[in-house]
């Protein structure tokens, strides 16, 4: 069969089961613009559940675009506060400012001049104009990608913008008229609750298992295809286990930048040999007397990964750095768990070191 003749099986099938199934969200029961659009920017990046506390309270507080465009700085961040990605609320913001200048406070109603707004691109736009004004235009996120991967059994790569294009294009074609909004928040909420990204799909409650490509064929679990599943940068870093008596060496990281700001083991960008080991050591102000190699390990962050290559050395010198006893360590300090493959070495030190360095 055609994709689009599958996916004309679609709507009628899911808007049944929205009917029945969809979650009561406090922008649902009420589409008004204003909310729509602050639920759509919280939603960016974040979970439904973790966005829930956080949204009626910033209506409470901003409950007008006008009284958004008028906020000090700091009440937004607060408002924001835990939410992370706080360019998200810096651009709402802006986006307001604009409302009120060139649209006279009313949010304009239409997909194309919402695509203007700073901070709504095109799935925003897509969800606000369908969800606040019943604009029969498409909402594509990773959800809708998924779902629609999964029920055409397409391993074309969803990171690829051509395949959000097709996407996008696919289901302008096959949005109801007059509810745009449900259908669209519909394909989000099977995404969110049935077709899962982590753990197994729920093919056994889902509506359009009948007409589900993947699940006829057993593939459900390998689409979709994410080509460009690399985009984390890899980085190749020299850790260093250092012992003084029964102490073990932290260091404080920079204020900015990734674990800002906490303790960490010594450490360095690259893989370094035995000898660049060495000149790292003495600029630190420390004579290695023993350099043994530790294991590997990896840690993956939401940018970078770590690929850790470590030393184990023993030292008199005090150096530059916070030495800590087992109970410093355990009561006082905390220590990222992207160096928990060298906790048990530390324990070593304060097993096995001797009384005096
Ligand atoms: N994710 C983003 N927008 C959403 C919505 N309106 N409903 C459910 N999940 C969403
Ligand atoms: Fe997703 Fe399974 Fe439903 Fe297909 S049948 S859309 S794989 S949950």
């Amino acid at each position: 069969m055609e994709q689009q003749e599958i996916l004309q099986e679609i709507p009628e099938r899911l808007l049944r089961w929205y009917r029945e199934n969809a979650r009561v969200l406090p922008w649902r029961d009420c589409p008004e613009p204003y909310r729509v659009w602050v639920s759509e920017i919280m939603l960016q990046q974040t979970r439904v559940e973790a966005v829930k506390p956080y949204y009626e309270h910033f209506l409470e507080e901003l409950p007008t675009i006008q009284a958004l465009a008028e906020a000090p700085e700091e009440v937004l961040l607060k408002l924001w506060e835990g939410l992370g990605y706080y360019n998200r609320v810096r651009n709402l913001q802006k986006g307001a400012r604009r409302v009120m200048e060139e649209y006279g406070g009313e949010l304009p109603a239409s997909f194309e001049e919402l695509r203007k707004l700073p901070g709504i691109g095109d799935y925003t736009a897509g969800a606000i104009a369908s969800i606040a004004f019943g604009e029969r235009v498409p909402a594509v996120d990773g959800n809708v990608l998924r779902v629609r991967a999964r029920v055409l059994n397409d391993a074309a790569d969803i990171l690829d913008p051509k395949t959000k294009k097709l996407a996008e294009q696919q289901i302008r074609e096959i949005i109801p008229e007059g509810k745009a909004g449900d259908f669209n928040q519909s394909l989000m909420e099977l995404g969110a609750m049935v077709c899962l990204p982590n753990g197994p799909a729920k093919c056994g409650e889902c509506p359009l298992a009948e007409i589900c490509a993947a699940h006829a064929s057993g593939t459900e679990q390998e689409l979709p295809v994410k080509a460009k599943k690399a985009l984390r940068r890899v980085e190749e870093r020299t850790v260093f286990v250092l012992a003084r008596g029964k102490k073990a060496a932290l260091l404080r990281r920079p204020e900015t930048g990734l674990l800002s700001g906490l303790w960490e083991l010594p450490s360095v960008e690259g893989k370094l040999s035995r000898k660049q080991a060495e000149e790292v050591l003495k600029a630190w102000g420390v004579l290695g007397r023993s350099l043994r190699p530790l294991g590997k390990a990896k840690h993956i962050f939401s940018h970078v990964e770590w690929r850790m290559s470590a030393y184990r050395v023993d030292v008199l010198e005090e150096g530059c750095f916070q030495w800590v006893n087992r109970e410093e360590l355990h009561e006082k300090y905390t220590l990222p768990s992207a160096f928990k493959a060298y906790f048990p070495e530390i324990e070593r030190i304060f097993d096995e070191g001797p009384e005096q360095p």
